[in-house]
């Protein structure tokens, strides 16, 4: 049966980078990869066609299709907006409206990039981790929020950080799950130290481990979690961590790669519907440029293909096929070094096509 696949490439380089995925997709549909796609607006984009940031149509397009491909969002042109309509609302609405409270972020150092890492080789070789970051509550969604104005006359900000027993069970069962089918470690990131909300975060997840006899749990406060993590991040396998303390840690994580450009995301709702979008920015500064890494759009749809599309031996190909065009000494700007082959966005998308 043929699966829908709704595109969202938004701003900046999103475009850019969506249109090398989809090359990659559309040359493993001559395989007899069934897809079909549907385009929306989001972000920016859509703020300047429609007046609002995620339309109606991009979440009417997104529920029904199968699985959602995304860019990224976001841009200076938009940043004096009210917070209501920016572009990175777009984005946190359709996590949130869709459900997909489940971001994993692999992330994995290709040999070939060992030297791209600013850490040194032997910290980061062989890197293999992956982050869970509760994606639809937490303090990005916490009510009250506001900035309000005291008697005095003074302004104040405030968010709120709130997590119920519910929402930490299924993320975590997520993660414990993952652990399982790996090296069945997972370290659980907090700050039950100071914050309630984390306490209970804690105690929730080392519940759930009673069902989990495989899987070794530990626990960590999240700053020292960001200090493990340069400083020796292959202690970790799996973790488990807030929608904040993961939006962190998972850019901190991605630098041990060697580069943002490398790193795909999947975000999955209880059923394992997804979307999957690489977990760097809309980078305008090189929008349309041609100088943009489309590999983490490229592996974003190789996830796709294997937590919603259930085609694993397309995925291993996808990935296969990236390793190639590495071992080949094709680089984007932000992965180059001396003796490779510099390469723009849309060539590299093309070498990967061809090795596949
Ligand atoms: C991410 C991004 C988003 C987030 C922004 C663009 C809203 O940083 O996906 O990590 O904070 O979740
Ligand atoms: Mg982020």
């Amino acid at each position: 049966m043929t699966k829908k696949i709704a595109v969202l490439a938004g701003d900046g380089i999103g475009p850019e980078i969506v249109d090398e995925a989809i090359k990659v997709l559309q040359a493993l549909a001559k395989d007899g990869l069934d897809i079909a796609l549907e385009y929306g607006l989001i972000g920016g984009a859509a703020y300047d066609e429609t007046g609002t940031p995620l339309p109606d149509e991009t979440v009417e397009i997104s529920k029904s299709a199968d699985a959602i491909l995304l860019g990224a969002v976001g841009g200076y042109k938009w940043e004096s907006l009210d917070i209501s309509v920016r572009p990175e609302k777009g984005l946190l609405g359709i996590r949130s409206q869709l459900n997909l409270f489940a971001n994993l972020r692999p992330a994995i150092l290709y040999p070939q990039l060992a030297d791209a890492s600013t850490l040194k080789p032997e910290v980061v070789a062989g890197l293999d981790l992956m982050i869970v970051r509760e994606l639809t509550g937490g303090i990005y969604f916490g009510q009250p929020r506001g900035i309000r104005t005291l008697e005095n006359g003074e302004k104040e900000g405030f968010n709120t950080l709130v997590y119920r027993e519910s929402e930490i069970q299924r993320i975590g069962k997520v993660a414990f799950d993952i652990a399982q089918k790996r090296q069945g470690r997972l370290c659980s990131v907090d700050k039950a130290n100071v914050l309630e909300s984390t306490e209970l975060w804690r105690e929730t997840m080392t519940d759930l481990a009673e069902n989990y006899s495989d899987v070794e749990l530990s626990h960590m406060y999240v700053d020292n979690a960001a200090m493990q993590l340069v400083r020796a991040p292959k202690q970790f396998d799996v973790m488990v961590t807030t929608n904040m303390f993961g939006d962190i840690l998972s850019d901190c994580a991605s630098m041990l790669t060697g580069s943002i450009g490398m790193l795909p995301s999947a975000s999955l709702d209880e059923s394992g519907k997804g979307m999957y979008e690489p977990i760097h920015g809309s980078a305008p500064d090189i929008a349309g440029q041609n100088v943009a890494n489309p590999l983490a759009t490229i592996l974003s749809a190789s996830m796709m293909l294997r937590y919603t599309l259930d085609e694993p031996a397309m995925a291993d190909r996808i990935e296969a096929a990236v390793s190639k065009v590495l071992d080949q000494g094709l680089r984007t700007a932000d992965i180059y070094s001396e003796g490779m082959t510099k390469v723009g966005t849309s060539e590299m998308g093309d070498a990967v096509v061809a090795a596949l």
